[in-house]
């Protein structure tokens, strides 16, 4: 008589929970609530559905990685760990990570969890294997993706180990519960292993693939046909758009109205931002990282935009701030400019930055030259773990750049590491950071994304901008390499008048046109300066609707324009002449930001300029 083998067995219940952990890590979605269902067959067959969330399949490589990702934890035979809790104390401090789509029910007061470090947390029934050795093998044979529902269904096979008997009676190994931070990043909605070995993003296409779609936008080049396209850059970068729930949540999350950038969708993509928002509600205080490059002796009004951001958001959220003088990037890069310049001009607009009015006891301001000592082992780090291939191809670095181009990189992507700040933060391992700039500097950071997972390190979040565009209209930046795109904080109200009355217009020739025609607003210069510096929202979607319907003239909303430039100018001024350079090397000073206090043995003054 034959009798029926119950094909649930711990193996295959673990291949399961390591598939899931590797495609949620792999494609990019959240670990609670994305498992539709499962099933498991006679001839150690299983097959898994899960929401993913993402409008397009997985490609060949993310499932190449995935299989990769599921038999490297197999090879490493990680620990598969039991915690049974009360279910209100797992949701009180992991919320509905652990659940699938269907949560158990009500009466479940009692939750038994398994948990595989990097890969799983789940609530689960059925026993399974103490470690994930004895799985063996798991090949997946066949995947269908619903594009209306966003479903993927995989399905796959397993040999099970014969090297690594499974002993199915053993008791299974208890651990600490996983902290909540550690659960929040397994829940991340993106991808925390890239499939092309080499970054998120497809980053690898950067600059190629946004030059096809006629525009290219790198650290060092805006290029656009038109206006540039945005949506399409944040597919292409693989980031996310900031939506109005973000907004207000992150108007929940500090208790304040959110900056008009913010508002106003000129902070427009992020990654992990929701992350840093749910660790940051569980209490653990994120740190801040942004940077200049310094080449020319002041800042025009574009690199103001990434700086008044972070100064609001230093204030909203209260956290310490670092900020980067790429004086030796300058110098790599800009084949004009001798070393000491750069390093002279670090200084100077290091007056300009405290000028935006960080607050001195939670600012580090450093130059790559003056701090490098400190960050040279995390610099080394992360140098070891990319090739020339991928810089290649995520900078588009050619033989002819000079190998300090090539290495650079990293010593830009070595401050979102809080590793490398062991005085100004106090030695905290692995505090996570945001990083506001405009999105130009993207390529660094999905770079660093990369590197973070290998060692061992937590990824930065991003916050990016959209440019200020240049005076002669769409399709660039406001830049300081083209002069006559850019209106500097130095310049006089003679000079912001002038460049203002000359810049780039979207309304009509004549009256009469613009009457019959209205403006376009949209690449209006003069408007478009108005959205970001112009506070009153009301009045801006009033100046917005009448110039677009040509009740209101070029020369009007050119006059409004030029009043706020010429306070905005004036008051940077001000505050900008009253840096001292004491005050300069205060805030350059190798000392804790943290709110530790400054003690005595751990303040390094930098070298004089
Ligand atoms: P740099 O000096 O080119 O620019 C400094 C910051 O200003 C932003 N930015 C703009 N934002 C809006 N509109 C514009 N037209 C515009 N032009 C520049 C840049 O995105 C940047 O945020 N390599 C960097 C220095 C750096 C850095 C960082 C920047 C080092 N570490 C971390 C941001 C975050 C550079 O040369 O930036």
């Amino acid at each position: 008589m034959a009798t029926t083998v119950d094909p649930r067995t711990p193996t295959m219940t673990t291949a399961l929970e390591i598939v899931k952990g590797a495609l949620c890590a792999v494609i990019g979605f959240p670990i609670g609530k994305s498992t539709i269902g499962s099933r498991i067959s006679e001839g150690n067959k299983a097959r898994i559905t899960v929401k993913t969330g993402k409008a397009e399949a997985p490609t060949a490589a993310q499932m190449q990685k995935v299989v990769d990702v599921v038999n490297e934890a197999i090879a490493k035979d990680q620990a598969c760990f039991r915690l049974t809790m009360p279910r209100k104390d797992a949701e009180s401090t992991y919320g509905s990570a652990m659940y699938d789509v269907v949560e158990p029910p009500a009466q479940v007061e009692e939750l038994s969890l398994l948990y595989i470090e990097g890969l799983v947390l789940h609530s689960q029934l059925h026993p399974c294997l103490p470690s994930t050795g004895p799985v063996g093998k798991v090949s997946v044979t066949k995947q269908k993706f619903r594009v209306n529902k966003q479903e993927l269904e995989v399905m796959f096979d397993v040999e099970p180990s014969t090297d690594t008997p499974t002993d199915d009676t053993a008791t299974p190994p208890q651990c600490v519960p996983p902290s909540a931070e550690t659960v929040v990043l397994l829940n991340a909605s993106e991808a925390r292993v890239s499939a092309d070995d080499g970054v998120e993003g497809g980053v690898e296409e950067s600059g190629k693939a946004a030059a096809e779609g006629g525009q290219k936008v790198t650290p060092w080049e805006v290029e656009a046909d038109g206006e540039v396209d945005y949506e399409k850059l944040v597919k292409s970068f693989g980031s996310s758009l900031i939506t109005e729930d973000i907004v207000a949540r992150v108007e929940r999350v500090t208790g304040r109205k959110a900056h008009r950038f913010l508002r106003r969708g000129l902070f427009f993509s992020h990654r992990d931002l929701t992350q840093i928002l749910d660790l940051y509600e569980a209490g653990k205080k994120f740190f801040l990282y942004t940077g200049r490059g310094p080449s020319s002796d002041a800042l025009h009004l574009g690199h103001l935009v990434p700086f008044h951001f972070t100064k609001y958001l230093q204030e909203a959220f209260k956290v310490p701030l670092v900020v980067q003088l790429t004086d030796d990037e300058k110098f790599l890069f800009k084949p004009e400019l001798k070393l000491e310049e750069c390093h002279r001009l670090a200084f100077e607009n290091a007056k300009d930055i405290i000028a935006c009015g960080f607050d001195p006891e939670s600012t580090f301001i450093f130059s790559d030259l003056d701090y490098i000592q400190h960050m040279y082992p995390v610099v080394l780090k992360i140098q070891k773990l990319v090739t020339y291939n991928q810089v290649r191809g995520i900078f588009g670095f050619t033989e002819s750049h000079n190998i300090g181009c090539q290495a650079f990189p990293a010593v830009q992507a070595a401050p979102s590491f809080s590793s490398s700040f062991p005085i100004p933060l106090g030695g905290t391992p692995d505090r996570p950071c945001l990083i506001p700039c405009a999105i130009d500097q993207d390529a660094y950071f999905r770079m660093t994304r990369d590197v973070a997972p290998r060692m061992k390190l937590r990824k930065p979040a991003l916050i990016h901008s959209r440019f200020f565009p240049g005076l002669q209209g769409p399709g660039g930046k406001m830049s300081s390499s083209t002069e006559s795109s850019a209106i500097f904080v130095t310049d006089t109200p003679k000079k912001v008048k002038k460049k203002i009355n000359g810049c780039f217009s979207g309304g009509q020739e004549t009256k009469e046109l613009q009457e019959l025609h209205g403006a376009n607003i949209h690449v209006d210069v003069p408007y478009q300066y108005l959205t970001f510096f112009m506070e009153d929202d009301d009045e801006l979607k009033r100046i917005g609707e009448e110039y677009a319907a040509g009740r209101m003239l070029t020369g009007e909303v050119k006059k409004i324009l030029i009043e706020i430039l010429t306070k905005m100018t004036k008051d940077h001024q001000d505050a900008r002449a009253a840096v001292t350079d004491e005050m300069v090397r205060s805030f350059m000073a190798v000392r804790p930001i943290d709110g530790s206090g400054a003690a005595a043995g751990n303040v390094v003054p930098p070298p004089p300029p």
